[in-house]
């Protein structure tokens, strides 16, 4: 059982554990962490910094509580010449992220940040940027508050689950990052100085779309047929393809639920299968969408994993000038 995020304290001041938050409105995880899925962001900071030298407005959707942001920062060579925007809907997490106190825990995605041994030489890299726009700092005096007692316990048992760290941002990257409550459908009437280089909206697609297969596949949830997950898609490439500048990229997550979609009445019988009980389109509806705009492709690819396969997706976008 998740812990519902509790920020009556005026203390609670450190970023909430981003591996395990969870919106209580939507019952969506807002988790995230620092450098999640290294590789996809490298890619995506070198194609920014390649086709856009003198930098560029830099839009994170589904920010989260910035982690995604600061890691984008920290990548970056020039930082100095990019504005990022780290939007997200869910209130707590915007008012962590302007509070600009992180913590990284062992059992995290980050944990190569605290861990001196297991680094590879990308991790090394990143953890260097990192230092960079983070210092760190003492242990809180009020520890954060959507921990599940379960880890409490583990923490009570075995000292090797306290093994946590703090930051702050320093006020460098308070000036390359603004945090914006927002939503992604609105991105239209969003303003910037310049044209957008870059789109991020990584592991959120599902929200979106009521796909989320996590709950349907592991918790048995009623997969949603009524929406028209086409259409929505349709919706969201369209607004995006017009805030970005031309060379511009969309970067997406590496989650399952991203990249395969229930199928829904609006769906050809002939474009889904039945799997475990639940009609899943076999077609690619992300990409169909993206190449119906005429003027998107492919520029990364990663394999996402999904039940017992896997399969290799396109995770970076970039709109072409054709
Ligand atoms: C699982 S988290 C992903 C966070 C981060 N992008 C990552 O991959 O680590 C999903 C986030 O998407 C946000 N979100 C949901 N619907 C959104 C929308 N319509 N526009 C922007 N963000 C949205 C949620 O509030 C949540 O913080």
């Amino acid at each position: 059982m998740i812990t519902a995020i509790n920020n009556n304290s005026p203390q609670s001041n450190i970023s909430f554990k981003s591996y395990y938050a969870c919106n209580p409105k939507t019952h969506l995880p807002a988790s995230s962490s620092f450098f999640g899925d290294l590789p996809t962001l490298k890619t995506a900071v070198s194609l920014i910094e390649k086709n856009f030298p003198n930098g560029t407005d830099i839009l994170v959707y589904a920010g989260s509580n910035g982690e995604e942001a600061i890691s984008i920062l920290s990548l970056l060579r020039k930082p100095d010449k990019f504005n990022i925007y780290s939007i997200d809907p869910f209130k707590n997490a915007i008012e962590y992220a302007k509070d600009g106190f992180f913590s990284v825990h062992w059992f995290a995605d980050d944990a190569f940040l605290i861990n001196n041994k297991l680094k590879t030489d990308a991790e090394k890299k990143a953890a260097k940027g990192f230092a960079k726009h983070l210092r760190e700092i003492e242990r809180p005096r009020f520890d954060l508050n959507n921990i599940p007692e379960e880890f409490r316990a583990l923490e009570r048992e075995n000292p090797y689950f306290t093994f946590e760290r703090f930051y702050q941002l320093k006020p460098f990257a308070r000036t390359r990052i603004q945090f914006i409550e927002g939503d992604i459908r609105d991105i239209g009437k969003f303003k910037t100085e310049r044209p957008v280089g870059a789109i991020f909206f990584r592991n959120a697609l599902y929200h979106l779309t009521d796909n989320d297969l996590v709950g349907i596949f592991n918790h048995g949830y009623k997969p949603n047929t009524e929406v028209n997950r086409y259409e929505i898609l349709r919706a969201l490439i369209n607004d995006v393809d017009k805030k970005l500048a031309p060379n511009g990229i969309f970067v997406l997550g590496n989650h399952a639920q991203e990249h395969f979609y229930v199928a829904d009445k609006y769906t050809p019988k002939t474009r889904q299968e039945n799997i475990r009980g639940i009609p899943i389109r076999l077609d690619p509806l992300l990409d169909t969408v993206l190449k119906e705009t005429g003027h998107f492709e492919s520029r990364y690819m990663q394999k996402v994993t999904f039940l017992n396969g896997s399969l290799e997706r396109p995770l970076i976008w970039q709109k072409t000038n054709s």
